[in-house]
């Protein structure tokens, strides 16, 4: 039995644009984050570890949110009122997106979802795939911020597999390389110019 689609989530869609950024330009960043080989394996190991756990990340994850009203406003009305069904259709693809990162190859397809996660975040294409009414846009201020607790938080879950902690550590290192990698590449509509 195929699993259920994700509302939303349109990485294999044929219809996707290409990325601006190009092929050339991630081997580039990929290096300046000291992103390479043994990174890729140690996160399909944690794949492995964190497969099972995802429920429980985006537990941490939207509690986080959910207790600071400053990040919460962008799951919520202008007004401020919260809007589940934003907050649970967006939960079902950052899910998906755990997953993606630590077992999609980084190729052009993976370069042009990851353009369309950048515009999302952007007054371009927030609120649009979800119908959301809710506030226009993400500042890059807070996106840049968050590549510290969306690493952080993930180190005790990767402890579950039973793996020596030279494996964990690594397994750590390459989330966070790779989470601050897909930061870097969200921040090109935001400063396209300045890129
Ligand atoms: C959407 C990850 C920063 C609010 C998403 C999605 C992912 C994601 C995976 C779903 C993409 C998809 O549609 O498939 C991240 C990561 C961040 C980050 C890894 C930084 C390291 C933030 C911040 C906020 C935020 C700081 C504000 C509190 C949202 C919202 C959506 C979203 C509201 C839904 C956008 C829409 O309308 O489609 N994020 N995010 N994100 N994120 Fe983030």
């Amino acid at each position: 039995m195929n699993a259920p689609a994700i509302p939303g989530y349109t990485h294999d869609d044929s219809a996707l644009p290409a990325s601006p950024v190009t092929a050339e330009d991630l081997e580039k960043l990929k290096a300046t984050v000291l992103f390479g080989p043994d990174d890729e394996a140690a996160l399909r190991t944690a794949g492995e570890v964190l497969n099972g756990q995802i429920e429980q990340v985006l537990d941490v994850w939207y509690g986080f949110v959910g207790s600071h009203p400053h990040l919460l406003a962008y799951f919520s009305t202008p007004s401020g009122e919260p809007i589940t069904d934003y907050l649970d259709r967006v939960r079902s693809r950052f899910g998906q997106w755990i997953v993606d990162t630590c077992t999609r190859p980084y190729d052009e397809r993976w370069l042009a979802y990851q353009q369309e996660i950048a515009l999302r975040h952007t007054a371009e294409k927030k609120n649009k795939i979800d119908r959301a009414d809710s506030v226009p846009h993400i500042p890059l201020r807070y996106l840049i911020a968050f590549v510290y607790p969306i690493s952080a938080t993930i180190r005790p879950f990767l402890t579950a597999g039973g793996h020596s902690d030279e494996q964990v550590e690594a397994m750590f290192q390459a989330w966070f390389k790779s989470v601050t990698l897909q930061v870097r590449l969200w921040s090109q509509p935001y400063a396209k110019s300045a890129w």
